[in-house]
């Protein structure tokens, strides 16, 4: 073996207090494929400026903004590799736009844009730039999915017939945005957010998640949004039913105010033979129940799962792996991706089955088509009751 120098990523917001950058410096440092050494950390440049310190960052990379970023690290002969975006989603797309025209490969956080139109632009950028452009739909990255996966593609459980997905919430339950907190703050705002509230910022993960295991591809859907949380300007609850091609059928429910649901991703798949289901509170173990009403729970580690499943395993069955982990095998398979682009080959199985900016683009496309539906005025589904 080689020396494989580890891949050099800046980051573009996550700075102090914010959630999910700091999952990003956790995830990409698990497999030393990654090394953070430059960030524009905050909107507020002296404030990501003092975080930067904070991370070991030198300070001649810690930078104000992004375009300040872009300038001087194309200047550096070990410029970074890649930029990770976690940043509102609003901002997403003008950032991933500057870095993708400086010639810089991008990890976007989802919703990848905040519009249709910047979604369809992103993805037409892409292609046309050549870079890779990798999207952090965090579920995609469990060992476990990936054996589900797997499996219904192999014809395990049959045709599918129905797919029931779930991403519950409890943490908007009250106008917590009214009290000053930042996370809920900009994704109630829709100039921020996007049009979608929890279709947009959790329904679009288990959107990913459903046809990512079933390869079901969706055809069309009629939604049901609700704003439970009186003055809030976007949904906080939506009921979707599904319709894929080829005939199956979904629900799809995400809350952000469902109490007593922390992050409870649920998603099960049921075909002609069997049924399939994974709960991330439980997301070592994915449960099959066959026709024969012998229900198996497949453990994480198991010998006899796929390689797929088996790539993506650290620890032997028994010691849990989790969120932090699943993330860390996105960052695995982008720097997979990255580097067997770079030298033209085939990427190795982590690099592969990896949400890009075609799933972005699909999730943006789903939520417009959600608010679509809800805010249609002929809906032929609200059928009154008789009695
Ligand atoms: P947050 O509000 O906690 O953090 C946002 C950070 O971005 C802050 O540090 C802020 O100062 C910084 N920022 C804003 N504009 C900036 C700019 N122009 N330049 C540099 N920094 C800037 O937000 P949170 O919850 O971390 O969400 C960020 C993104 O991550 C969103 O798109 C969200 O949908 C996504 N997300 C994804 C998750 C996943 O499971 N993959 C989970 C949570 C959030």
């Amino acid at each position: 073996m080689s020396y494989q120098r580890p891949l050099r990523l800046g980051m573009v917001g996550g700075g102090q207090g914010a959630y999910i950058g700091n999952i990003h410096r956790i995830s990409s440092r698990l497999d030393g494929a990654w090394q953070l050494v430059a960030g524009a950390f905050d909107v507020d440049a002296e404030r990501g400026r003092a975080f930067a310190l904070t991370q070991g960052i030198d300070s001649d990379r810690s930078y104000g903004d992004y375009k300040e970023m872009i300038a001087a690290e194309l200047a550096r002969a070990d410029r970074i590799d890649a930029v990770a975006i976690c940043t509102p989603n609003f901002t997403h797309y003008p950032i991933a736009r500057a870095f993708l025209e400086a010639g810089f490969d991008v990890i976007c956080e989802k919703p990848i844009t905040a519009t249709l139109e910047d979604a369809v632009a992103l993805e037409k950028l892409t292609r046309e730039s050549g870079r890779f452009v990798g999207v952090t739909y965090t579920y995609s990255g469990y060992p476990m999915v990936h054996e589900a996966r797997v499996r219904v593609a192999a014809g395990e459980i049959g045709k599918v017939r129905s797919v029931q997905v779930e991403y519950p919430l409890e943490w908007m339950a009250t106008a917590i945005e009214q009290q000053g907190n930042a996370q809920a703050s900009w994704r109630t705002d829709p100039k921020k957010n996007g049009r979608g509230g929890s279709i947009g910022d959790i329904g679009t993960h288990a959107y990913h998640l459903a046809g990512f295991v079933t390869g079901l591809k969706l055809e069309s859907l009629t939604a049901d949004l609700a704003t439970f949380v009186e003055g809030r300007a976007l949904d906080d609850n939506a009921h979707v039913m599904l319709r894929y091609q080829g005939g199956a059928r979904g629900l799809l429910w995400s809350s952000q105010v469902a109490l007593g649901n922390s992050n409870g991703v649920r998603l099960r798949v049921f075909g002609e033979t069997g049924s399939l289901s994974w709960f991330q509170e439980q997301p070592n173990e994915l449960v099959l129940a066959p026709l024969n009403g012998r229900t198996e729970i497949i453990k994480r580690g198991a010998e006899d799962l796929s390689e797929d499943a088996k790539v993506r395993t650290r620890t032997p069955p028994g010691h849990p792996e989790g969120y932090l982990e699943a993330f860390a095998n996105l960052y695995a398979g982008f720097a997979e991706a990255i580097r067997a682009r770079r030298s033209g080959r085939e990427p190795s199985a982590i690099g592969q089955n990896l949400p890009t900016v075609y799933d972005g683009l699909k999730g943006v496309a789903f939520v417009d088509a959600v608010v679509d539906s809800h805010e249609a005025t002929d809906q032929p589904w609200l059928t009154p009751i008789a009695v």
